[in-house]
Parts: C-alpha cells; structure tokens; sequence
C-alpha cells in the first residue's frame, strides 16, 4: 500500500490504516429498536492511505473501483465528521483505499472504509481517537453528512471488535461486552455466502422498516421495541403488519440474550455449536415477521442445512446480501464447494488498526 500510494501521489502515506468488515452473528433490525446486537469483526477489510495536502483539496483513488461510483463521499462525509465530532480539521488530503471486502454484499464496506479513513486522518492531524470516538465519527459520517439512516452496530464493530470474540452492544446504553466466540476451538467454521443479489441501504426499504417499528412502538405505548414485552405485542390491538414488525424485534433481543448466554458455556460446554438453532429461529423470524429476506438467501440457508450446517441466516439489512453458515470440518468442503465462488470463510479478528512499516 505504501508502493502503491507513492507512485499514485509522488509521496509516503502519512498513515495507513485497516479497517475490518462484519458478520453479525445474530440481532437484526434491532440496532434502531434500542436493542441488543451481537456482530464480529472478520478477516476481510479495507485500508486508507493519506497524506496531508496543504491546497485544501481532498484527492480520493481506489484501487478496485473507478473513482466515480460514489464511494468517495464517504470519506467526504468523514472529513465533515471528523470536524463536527472532534473538531480534527482534515480538510487537505491525498487518500488511496485498497479492499478485499465485497462492497454490497451486507458485509459493512462502508463502515469499514469510515472508520479506516477516520482513524488514518485523525492520525495524519495528530489526534488519536479511541474505538468509542472512531465509532461515533463513523457513524455521524454516515448518518448526517452522507444521509443514510442506519443504526449504531457496524460502525461500532468495526472499530471497538476484538480476535475471537462477538461484541454484545446494548445500542441503547452504549455499553459492550466482549463474549468469547472461537468456533475452530470447536471444529467449526463460520462461512459467508453472498447471494449475488444487492440492494442499497439507502433504497427506501430500511427506512421504511425504521418507521414501521417506529408505528409499532406508538401502538404499544413504548419509547422504542426495546421496551415492548411479547405477550404485549400478542394482546395489543394493531395492525398486523406492525404487530409481526415488532415481534421479530421482541424476539430477535430475546435470541441475541439466549446467544450470549450459550457462547459463555465456553468451547467445552459446546458453545458455538449450541447456537444453530437459534440462528434458524432469528432467520424464519427475519423472513416471516420482519420480510427482508429474500428467496436466494432462503435458499442458502436450506442448501446449507442440507449439507451439514449447523446453523445460517441471512446477516445485515437483508434483501440480499449474505448469509453466515456454521458449519464442522467434516461438512466444510462439502458447503464450500456447493456454493463455489459466493462462499468463503471467515474469523473473528480485531477492529480497526494502524498498519506497521511494511503495510
Ligand atoms: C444495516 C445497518 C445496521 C443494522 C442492520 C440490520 O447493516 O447499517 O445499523 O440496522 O442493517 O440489523
């Protein structure tokens, strides 16, 4: 990368900078319900080289993508950010983005590239931001200057995730708890498989099942689903399309518990392996009562099941995207190969980091 941005700007990067993407094992439509999130960091990401420029300008190139397909507001939206959130002035820069993340696939390649290019531009200025203040930059990048409506759990993963652990986030309080999640200490894998088919967070889809829970929460008389119980859902009087929103919702902070609970047994008690069911129960729930699934990812899920999984589900706003499958070594070749080049296997690493010498 350090080659590659000097032949591009006639100079070193002042920073370099990694950013992981996300599978969220389990907890989804809830980051804006107030509720519970459980996603990991994985060993796919993207990484931002920058240089101060001292015209004011900010010079965006990417290796993989030609430089008009929109990716360049992001860092945009993150050098507004930055200046809002934490008063960094990062107006002036050259910056070049290397990926091995598929972008659209579900996975949190924009996150991923915020809060590389946060952490890499507060470097550039001096400041130093810990994971919470990357989190929050990130976020409000993507939120306010860039204008999608999404919740707090990507940013937040991608900068605070740690190797071998899932990140419990309550999205409401903030807090996070490190839950170890090591399935090759049970001779298992997690293998992501993308569905080819993609949708834009920003398409209208998601926001409108933000509002819908929104309509679901005002029924029930609560601040957010968060807040609801099941048996409220069941007796109060409302549409039926809010009362299935909402008890995906209730349900879904209900298996994200239920998950944490599992993964502490530890790989003896059988921890990973113990969660497949609760993985298909938050799928049918996402596909039935939440409707964001999609036939392609349905059909990943069962071909999975029928070769071995343990357990998978659609992961990430759905209406395409991936799926996450949990599978034993003796399984593993079998769902690879039914799959080909849409499946690869992922673990659990750390958030974002600053890459040495040679990166
Ligand atoms: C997208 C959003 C997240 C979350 C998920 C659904 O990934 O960015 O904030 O809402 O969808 O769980």
């Amino acid at each position: 990368m350090r080659e590659e941005f000097g032949r591009w700007a006639g100079r070193p990067p002042a920073e370099v900078w990694s950013a992981p993407g996300r599978v969220n094992l389990i907890g989804e439509h809830t980051d804006y319900n107030g509720g519970f999130v459980l996603p990991f960091a994985i060993d796919r990401s993207t990484t931002v080289a920058v240089a101060p420029r001292n015209d004011g300008h900010l010079r965006c190139h990417s290796l993989q993508v030609a430089d008009d397909t929109g990716w360049a507001k992001y860092v945009r939206g993150v050098v507004q950010a930055l200046a809002a959130e934490v008063g960094v002035q990062a107006t002036g820069a050259d910056v070049l983005v290397d990926s091995d993340l598929p972008t659209g696939a579900g996975l949190s390649s924009s996150a991923a590239l915020e809060v590389a290019a946060a952490a890499a531009m507060a470097a550039m200025s001096g400041v130093a931001l810990d994971g919470r203040r990357l989190a929050a930059v990130a976020f409000r990048a993507e939120t306010e200057f860039v204008g999608v409506p999404v919740g707090v759990m990507d940013q937040t993963v991608v900068a605070r995730a740690e190797a071998d652990h899932a990140l419990f986030l309550d999205t409401r309080s903030l807090e996070i708890e490190q839950v170890p999640f090591d399935p090759a200490a049970e001779n298992l894998n997690v293998v992501v498989v993308d569905s080819g088919v993609r949708h834009q967070v920003g398409d209208g889809r998601y926001a409108e099942r933000r509002r819908e829970c929104e309509a679901a929460a005002a029924a029930l008389g609560v601040e957010q689903l968060r807040d609801a119980t099941l048996e409220q859902v069941e007796a109060t009087e409302m549409d039926d399309t809010l009362r299935r929103r909402a008890r995906h919702v209730v349900t879904e902070d209900a298996r994200v518990l239920e998950t944490v609970e599992q993964l502490r047994r530890g790989p003896r008690g059988g921890a990973v392996r113990g969660i497949g069911t609760i993985l298909l129960a938050s799928h049918a729930s996402l596909r039935d009562d939440f409707d964001v699934s999609c036939d392609e990812l349905d059909r990943i899920v069962e071909t999975a099941m029928d070769k071995g999984a343990f357990g998978a589900r659609m992961t990430g706003a759905g209406f395409g995207g991936s799926a996450l499958v949990v599978v034993p070594d003796r399984h593993l070749s079998s769902v690879l190969d039914g799959f080909g080049d849409a499946a690869f296997e992922v673990r659990p690493v750390d958030g974002v980091r600053r890459n040495g010498a040679m990166g």
